[in-house]
C-alpha cells in the first residue's frame, strides 16, 4: 500500500522526530506513521530499499533503526527535508511508493 498523498488531511501530527513531525497513528515498534511533511515518508510502507538515500542529490535522508517492524528495521528519515530541491527522483526510485513529495506542502 502506497503513502497516501493527502495524509496531511486524513491524519494529524503527533510527534516530532530528527526536526520534523510525525503524522499518526503510532503504536511502536508495529505503527510508525508518516515521517516528514514537504519530504514525507511512510515508516509502515518503506521496506528499507535504499534508493531514495542512494539518489537524493541533496542527502535529504538518512537511516534510522525500527527493530520490530514488520516491514523492515531501517527506515529513511527525512531529516534534511529543509534541503528537498523538488527533483522528485526520491519519488520515482522507491520501489513501494512510500515516499510523497508536495511542494505546496
Ligand atoms: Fe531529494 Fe527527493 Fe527532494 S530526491 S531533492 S528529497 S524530491
Ligand atoms: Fe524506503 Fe522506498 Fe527509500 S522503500 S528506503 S522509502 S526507496
Ligand atoms: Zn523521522
Amino acid at each position: 500500500m502506497a503513502i497516501d498523498p493527502s495524509f496531511d488531511e486524513s491524519r494529524e501530527v503527533v510527534d516530532s522526530h530528527n526536526g520534523h513531525d510525525v503524522w499518526g497513528p503510532v503504536d511502536e515498534p508495529e505503527t510508525l506513521g508518516i515521517h516528514g511533511t514537504h519530504v514525507a515518508v511512510d515508516f509502515d510502507v518503506c521496506i528499507e530499499d535504499g534508493a531514495c538515500v542512494e539518489d537524493c542529490p541533496v542527502d535529504v535522508f538518512e537511516w534510522v533503526d525500527t527493530p520490530g517492524h514488520p516491514e523492515s528495521e531501517r527506515k529513511a528519515d527525512p531529516v534534511n527535508e529543509i534541503q528537498c530541491i523538488d527533483c522528485m527522483l526520491c519519488v520515482d526510485v522507491c520501489p513501494v511508493d512510500a515516499i510523497d513529495v508536495d511542494s505546496s506542502r
